[in-house]
């Protein structure tokens, strides 16, 4: 490691960060920013949750927005993975909905649900009395990234918010869907009303990003999970002008930027273009087809099933050992799933996993 720590090329002013070490010069943030890494890095969309019998046991009297709102609660829920498992890298705990929750809307996440809307969004008041918010609406958050980043050492925290649409879909729908044909049907009889919502949307995911880049997160993830039910054209005319909004007002944060969706094999071209310095890809997309999608200048992350984790241990070493070799199509690889870990995952299996993933992805230089 000590030979690439130098490592500055001068072709943006962030280059001037991997000079100190910590977390900027990491593999994940080296990956990220398709550098040399000793090891492909290794983390696990939902890391932090129900697989974790001691994340079952802090949250057992609960509920979910709360426990996002207490900074000691969130620290220790967030390390729970980095302890047990050593990936590289942990994420915040926290949810797509809390900034929306502290922008007015009266919501609640419902245990094996997920996130209700009281009054779901239809017309424009509805969308103005989505307030604009400020750090002091989600000081929680800050407290949260500033005592992780004390903890965590050169462990990179990621920070997170969902992307309009996916956002959109809860506040329309009022909760889960399928279909969702109440987002559609607004975004196709309504455009207006729909980029009202979104430009809101965009706004406030804008902020709350950059409270957490502020208090010090090295790299910024947005979720657009169910972007993936639009086509190409729709999701182009609809979403990406939003999506953008926010990554473009990211482009000077310093932090790389991922940017991941369910379903998106025929979108990652365009989700990439929103401006992404990684794209993830799900389970369905292999990661030196999404390369071909997306351009040989973006970094990939994900594309193993969460469900192969439930299947016996060499079924899910001949997985690793594909998704490993695959990546190496692409400028950098963060290998991840393609989607969250599932509450009935063993957690030892993640465990050997990321022992797998960096002993089969093991450069010379790392023992050098
Ligand atoms: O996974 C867990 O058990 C942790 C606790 C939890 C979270 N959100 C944390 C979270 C729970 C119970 C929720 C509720 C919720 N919110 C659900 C799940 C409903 C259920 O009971 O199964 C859903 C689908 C949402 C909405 C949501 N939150 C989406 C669409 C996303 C984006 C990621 C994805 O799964 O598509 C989130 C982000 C989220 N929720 C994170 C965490 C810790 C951050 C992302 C991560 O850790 O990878």
């Amino acid at each position: 490691m000590a030979a690439m720590t130098t490592t500055t090329t001068g072709d943006d002013a962030r280059d001037e960060d991997t000079r100190s070490g910590g977390p900027v010069d990491s593999p994940f943030v080296r990956a990220c920013r398709r550098r040399p890494v000793p090891h492909t890095p290794v983390w696990f969309m939902r890391q932090a949750g129900r697989s974790l019998p001691e994340y079952r046991e802090i949250r057992a009297n609960v509920a979910m927005l709360e426990s996002c709102r207490r900074p000691e609660l969130v620290t220790e829920i967030t390390l729970q993975p980095v302890r047990r498992h050593g990936v590289d890298a942990a994420i915040l705990f926290s949810d797509i909905v809390v900034p929306v929750a502290a922008a007015g809307v009266d919501l609640d996440i419902v245990p094996g649900t997920g996130p209700v809307v009281a009054e779901p969004v239809r017309t424009l008041p509805d969308v103005e009395r989505i307030r604009p918010i400020t750090r002091d609406d989600v000081s929680y958050v800050d407290e949260a990234v500033r005592l992780l980043v004390a903890e965590l050492g050169d462990t990179p925290l990621i920070g997170f918010a969902g992307a309009p649409f996916t956002l959109a879909s809860y506040l329309v729908e009022g909760g889960p869907s399928r279909t969702h044909a109440k987002t559609k049907a607004l975004m196709y009889g309504q455009p207006e009303l729909w980029h009202a919502l979104c430009r809101r949307l965009a706004e406030v995911t804008l902020e709350f990003l950059r409270v957490q880049v502020a208090a010090g997160v090295s790299v910024v993830q947005l979720f657009d999970s169910w972007a993936g039910a639009l086509s190409e054209a729709d999701y182009r005319r609809f979403v990406l002008p939003h999506s953008a909004a926010v990554l473009a007002g990211l482009a000077d944060a310093g932090v790389p930027r991922i940017h991941f969706g369910v379903g998106t094999g025929e979108l990652l071209g365009a989700m990439g273009e929103a401006g992404a310095d990684v794209v993830g890809v799900d389970w369905r997309t292999p990661l030196d087809v999404a390369t071909r999608r997306i351009g040989p200048d973006k970094a990939v992350q994900g594309n193993l099933d969460p469900c192969v984790l439930l299947a016996p241990w060499p079924v899910v070493e001949g997985e690793v050992r594909r998704i490993l070799e695959q990546g190496r199509a692409a400028p950098g690889h963060v290998f991840n799933l393609g989607h969250g870990v599932l509450p009935e995952t063993d957690p030892d299996v993640l465990t050997r996993v990321v022992a797998l993933v960096h002993e089969l992805s093991a450069q010379p230089t790392d023992r050098g």
